[in-house]
């Protein structure tokens, strides 16, 4: 090996061992392996060389470099750790201090309110059926019986692609005609789903409207179904929902996709009907809209309208959410705030 380059070496170890402090570790690495130490100085040499030695010396010095700072990071691990003993020694560091606790992740309140609406309708015999969020014009739009015409077609409303035939789901009842589809065979199965899921919509965000929000869309489909079918489900959901004495009552309204259709209030269940800020002294709140499904849609669906009936309802977590907790703006919800999201 070149002498000066096991000069250096030999030096530059006895130096390192010298090192105390942390600080004195830096400086160490500052004089030997910095832009301007010894080594790179080293390097600068090997230009004034014969042509024959550069190599090897250039070898040597590389060689001497990665030594060098594996040495310095054992040494520097070194001493941290007698710093740390130290400082334990003399009491620096309380080992008998409680530790910060772990944070616990919790599940945000918009799950919550999906899981116990899919416990309480699997508990009555609905299962769930999974959508697309992306979703064809013709499935979220005219096989439900919504004409071309139709505002909510809009691009204001509506969350086109790049491709005009394609386009974000606007509410989970285009989930009716996939669900008809696949689960009803040609139209010769009864179906009992729930169609859970985010629906986007194209409008101003506000306290009271978001650009994104979900929806749980229900389905039943049979032999026999009749409006009192659809009151009494709905009806007691309610109770499961919200308490076992909630008066349940029925609008009429109007759905492309159902007819006749109807939209559902409970009795407010924070004045118990009373009237208060929340209900807007109604004493009342919209919990779905509903109705029978129409044959149009059955149709589309792939089932006979003169010997199938069903009905259909969609209903807003969010909002019911907000109601329960009495949380005043619902872009809370997908605003990831942690001081929101940690009261739950
Ligand atoms: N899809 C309707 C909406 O988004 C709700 C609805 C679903 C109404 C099913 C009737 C039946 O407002």
């Amino acid at each position: 090996m070149s002498q000066t380059v096991e000069d250096l070496r030999r030096q530059a170890h006895d130096a390192l061992r010298k090192t105390i402090t942390s600080n004195e570790l830096v400086q160490w690495r500052s004089r030997y392996l910095g832009r301007k130490g010894a080594v790179g100085a080293l390097f600068g040499t090997i230009g004034k060389l014969p042509k024959e030695e550069r190599a090897a010396f250039g070898q040597q010095v590389n060689a001497l470099q990665s030594e060098l700072q594996k040495a310095f990071e054992e040494r520097e691990q070194l001493i941290r750790d007698q710093v740390l003993a130290q400082d334990l020694e003399e009491g620096e560091i309380d080992i008998t201090l409680p530790a910060y606790p772990r944070q616990m992740g919790g599940l945000h309140p918009a799950t919550r309110t999906h899981r116990e609406f899919q416990t309480i309708w699997a508990e009555m015999g609905f299962q769930v059926y999974q959508s697309h969020d992306v979703e064809e014009d013709d499935f979220n739009f005219t096989l439900l019986n919504l004409p071309p015409h139709h505002p909510a077609r809009d691009m204001q409303d509506t969350f086109y692609t790049t491709n005009p035939k394609v386009l974000l789901r606007t509410h989970t009842s285009p989930g009716q005609i996939r669900a008809m589809r696949e689960l009803g065979q040609g139209g010769s199965k009864p179906i009992r789903v729930i169609l859970p899921g985010m629906c986007y919509r194209q409008e101003q965000v506000t306290a009271r409207s978001e650009i994104q929000f979900t929806q749980v869309e229900g389905l039943a489909i049979g032999r026999n179904i009749r409006m009192s079918d659809l009151k009494g489900t709905i009806s007691e959901f309610a109770k499961r929902m919200f308490n076992t004495n909630a008066k349940v009552r029925y609008r009429a309204s109007y759905f492309p996709f159902t007819e006749p259709s109807m939209e559902v209030d409970v009795e407010c269940f924070l004045c118990d009907g009373e009237g208060c800020r929340v209900c807007k002294y109604t004493g009342w709140l919209e919990i779905a809209g509903s109705g029978m499904v129409h044959p149009t849609v059955l149709r589309n669906g792939g089932y006979d309208p003169s010997l199938w009936s069903g009905f259909a309802f969609g209903m807003g977590p969010e909002r019911i959410t907000m109601l329960k907790h009495g949380i005043q703006d619902i872009r809370y919800f997908w605003g990831n705030d942690l001081r929101f999201l940690k009261q739950f």
